[in-house]
């Protein structure tokens, strides 16, 4: 399966930090928050990724993530010229997508725990998968209602009246008719090419599978001055009170075999003395004392 982070926008809610380096470049406590979303697809099992941003802050992001092969990653990289929507990554993604599955995440969509994704979701055929997050303030999210035995029966962008506090997260696995489906959507009312009219496409079809996430998993936003403070707070806590950091790339790529402790030690190399470098030391250390 193949990913992409999204990682355009207008920030302009972080205005203006947002004037400096785009909301996916800012912290969230001790790595840029695109580390994150990244995060969460190496442990999906994509190794192949396609960064998306404005024109003005790709080369940054480029900078921050290179090649991705410190990481065992192959990762590329595509303008979005201006904000026309989620969907429109897969109309910019088409080639590299190459007529494969495709998982999508938002670059300031932050997740903490297991998301239930089993290893069959990583080769999709014929369907869709969601996630459905239970909130407090659903009207500001896609919001999916499920039936008693947990299929989805309606999905509504910013609704007045939602039918259920499930939100549906930045975060989306698709077969690979999925840039098929994209190509014939038309902009809604704000311009935009939705990405809740994909998941209705499937919604309607019936393949549309919806994972509950459970009450242990976090989902932050971090598109505000507040909630970009409460997940650093968040991450910060988590990661003294365990020892252990979210979303270190490094440990991810280790844990899941796609580098050898020898390439880790090669990044160790040309990376300052930091919390972070120091993290990424002991769990090599880890790593060569239990080989
Ligand atoms: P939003 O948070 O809805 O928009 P934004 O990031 O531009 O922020 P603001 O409302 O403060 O101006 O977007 C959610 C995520 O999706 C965010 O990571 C940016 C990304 N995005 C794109 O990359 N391209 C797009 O066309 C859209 C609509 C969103």
């Amino acid at each position: 399966m193949k990913g992409i982070v999204l990682a355009g926008g207008e920030g302009s809610r972080l205005d203006p930090i947002t004037r400096v380096a785009s909301k996916q470049l800012q912290p969230v406590y001790d790595k840029p928050m695109v580390f994150y979303p990244l995060a969460t697809l190496m442990e999906a099992g994509v190794r192949d990724v396609l960064v998306i941003s404005t024109p003005k802050d790709l080369s940054r992001f480029e900078e921050l993530l290179g090649t991705g092969s410190q990481w065992g990653l192959r990762i590329e990289y595509a303008v979005q010229p201006s904000p026309g929507g989620i969907a429109e990554a897969f109309l910019i993604g088409e080639e590299f997508i190459a007529g494969n599955a495709v998982a999508l995440i938002l670059g300031d969509n932050i997740f903490h725990g297991d998301l239930g994704l089993s290893s069959r979701s990583s080769e999709l055929h014929d369907e869709a998968i969601v996630f459905g997050y239970p909130v407090n303030d659903p009207e500001r999210y896609g919001v999916i209602e499920l039936d008693a035995s947990g299929r989805a029966v309606s999905l509504e962008e910013k609704p007045n009246a939602p039918q259920s506090n499930l939100a549906v997260p930045g975060f989306y696995l698709y077969d690979n008719r999925v840039v098929e489906i994209a190509r014939g959507l038309q902009p809604s009312a704000r311009g935009e090419l939705e990405i809740t009219d994909i998941n209705r496409f499937y919604l309607k079809e019936g393949t549309l599978r919806v994972i509950r996430l459970s009450r242990g998993v976090a989902w932050l936003d971090s598109g505000t001055h507040d909630s970009l403070l409460d997940a650093a707070n968040f991450i910060a806590t988590i990661e003294h009170r365990q020892g252990l950091k979210i979303a270190c790339l490094e440990e991810i790529a280790l844990d899941h075999g796609y580098v050898d402790v020898g390439t880790v030690m090669r990044s160790l190399e040309g990376m300052p003395q930091s919390g972070y470098r120091e993290y990424v030391e002991k769990v090599v250390e880890e790593r060569r004392s239990s080989s």
